[in-house]
């Protein structure tokens, strides 16, 4: 199978760095245009720009912040005239124990729904109107394991967080296909980046490796490939699917 994205231009939210950036080399390599989002990685992500080549830019968003976030999309259709499909990827895993004061527990899930859930809702807002006009186009939406299988006590707003990105993603499927707009679901389970190293620094990496089937931990290129599968419309009568991506360590 040849999968060729060329003439495709794919946003990437949180591709500065972990599963995104790996996401984002890969559609670079089968073709895509790639709008390489960033929040504060300005570094890393005109580096990441530069290794891909050909018309990708980096764009700086906060996705914290609502009119950051709708502005992002506004400015990569400016650049490109274009968006065939957005990669809603970036993510933040705060520890938030429930002992903790009303105030900052509610800041975490403040900004764990507004970063994880919201962002990814703004962008849905201003995809499915450009897609109607163009033709159709593709969202992708990063979930997690912790969104079927649940996650631990210092976690809630995060699996929260990430069940609202099922929701949304089926929404859409069902919502906009006839518009031929597709909307799919990416559910890693522990996969080797920043995000997941306060796991294996308190835990130790033979603990996280025990609770997989396989031998060796989830690397972001073993989370890729699917999304570019799923970005090249080979997988279109898929829509409203999650695929999980988690070593069987949990499976359902
Ligand atoms: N790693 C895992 O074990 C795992 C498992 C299941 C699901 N996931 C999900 O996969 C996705 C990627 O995770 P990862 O492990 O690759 O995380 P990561 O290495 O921590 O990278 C997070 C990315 O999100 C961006 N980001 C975070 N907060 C942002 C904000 N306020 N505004 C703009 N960008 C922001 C970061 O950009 P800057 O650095 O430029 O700010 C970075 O590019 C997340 O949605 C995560 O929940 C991860």
């Amino acid at each position: 199978m040849h999968i060729d994205l060329e003439g495709q231009t794919i946003l990437v939210t949180g591709a500065s760095r972990g599963i995104g950036r790996e996401i984002a080399r890969q559609l670079g390599t089968s073709g895509a245009t790639v709008a390489v989002h960033y929040g504060s990685s300005s570094d890393e992500a005109v580096a990441l720009c530069k290794e891909i080549g050909g018309r990708s830019e980096a764009f700086r968003a906060d996705l914290s912040d609502a009119a950051e976030t709708d502005r992002l999309f506004r400015d990569v259709v400016d650049a490109y005239g274009r968006v065939d499909c957005v990669v809603n990827n970036a993510g933040i895993a705060v520890h938030s124990p429930l002992g903790s004061d009303l105030d900052d527990w509610v800041r975490d899930w403040d900004n764990t729904l507004h970063v994880n859930t919201r962002a990814a809702g703004i962008l849905t807002r201003s995809a499915v109107p450009h897609f109607m006009e163009h033709g159709g186009g593709r969202l992708i939406y990063m979930a997690s394991r912790a969104a079927f299988r649940g996650d631990s006590e210092d976690y809630l707003a995060y699996a929260a967080s990430k069940g609202a990105m099922v929701s949304m993603a089926r929404s859409v499927a069902r919502a906009f296909g006839k518009q031929n707009i597709k909307a799919f679901t990416v559910a890693p389970g522990f996969v080797r980046t920043a995000m997941a190293q306060d796991a294996i620094d308190a835990y130790g990496e033979e603990f996280v490796l025990g609770g997989i089937a396989l031998d060796r931990l989830t690397e972001p290129a073993d989370v890729a490939p699917t999304v570019v599968l799923l970005a090249s419309g080979l997988s279109d009568h898929a829509t409203g699917c999650s695929i999980d991506i988690n070593a069987a360590s949990y499976v359902h």
